[in-house]
């Protein structure tokens, strides 16, 4: 049997408060021995009845860049010197039989998060974007069945760049018990 590992220390919890959405890059290069661990990271990625309905599109070339920067015409995001387009494929997905519920977009964010945070241990910056328009990321050409649910600009922080303060609703407004 697989002997169980727990995390003595409190990295974890360092990690998720150190981890922001990072809207300024600098150019420097990420190495793909790099990228090839933040993409492994999120393909152990739990996921409903581990259906695994999703496709990772990392997106480096010039004309792919152009494409995924006019999906999303924001100068900071322009600035990233490469894209993870995390993306479901809704008929690999689970789906409730009781209400018809398809879990993919569920998968594709817990996959998308495990980016985020693998990039933060990297000293990597990265942010969730969905607020692109779909119908310019169609000129990359995707395969059938293949859908965008968010773009994840990936790199180097920009240059005096670091951690906002974070604003969130308190644990005691969060947090019911029954
Ligand atoms: C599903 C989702 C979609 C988001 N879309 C965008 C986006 O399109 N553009 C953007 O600048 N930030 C986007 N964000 C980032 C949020 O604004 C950010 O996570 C939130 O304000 C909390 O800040 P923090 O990530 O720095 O802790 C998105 C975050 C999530 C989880």
């Amino acid at each position: 049997m697989k002997k169980q590992t727990a995390m003595t220390d409190n990295s974890f919890d360092a990690l998720c408060a150190s981890r922001f959405s990072c809207r300024s890059y600098s150019p420097a290069e990420v190495v793909d021995e790099i990228l090839k661990a933040i993409l492994e990271d999120a393909r152990l990625a739990p996921s409903a009845c581990n259906r695994q309905p999703w496709r990772f599109v990392v997106v480096k070339s010039d004309a792919g860049r152009e494409t995924v920067r006019a999906s999303y015409d924001r100068p900071w995001f322009a600035d990233a010197p490469l894209y993870i387009l995390m993306c479901g494929v809704p008929a690999d997905g689970w789906v409730r039989a009781d209400d018809g519920k398809n879990h993919t977009d569920i998968d594709v964010a817990i996959a998308t998060e495990h980016v985020c945070l693998a990039a933060e241990a990297h000293g990597l910056g990265s942010c969730w974007v969905c607020n692109f328009k779909p119908e310019v990321l169609a000129g990359l050409d995707l395969p059938d069945g293949v859908v965008p649910v968010a773009i994840i600009p990936l790199g180097y922080p920009g240059e005096g760049v670091g951690a906002p303060a974070k604003v969130r609703r308190v644990l005691e407004e969060t947090v019911l018990y029954r």
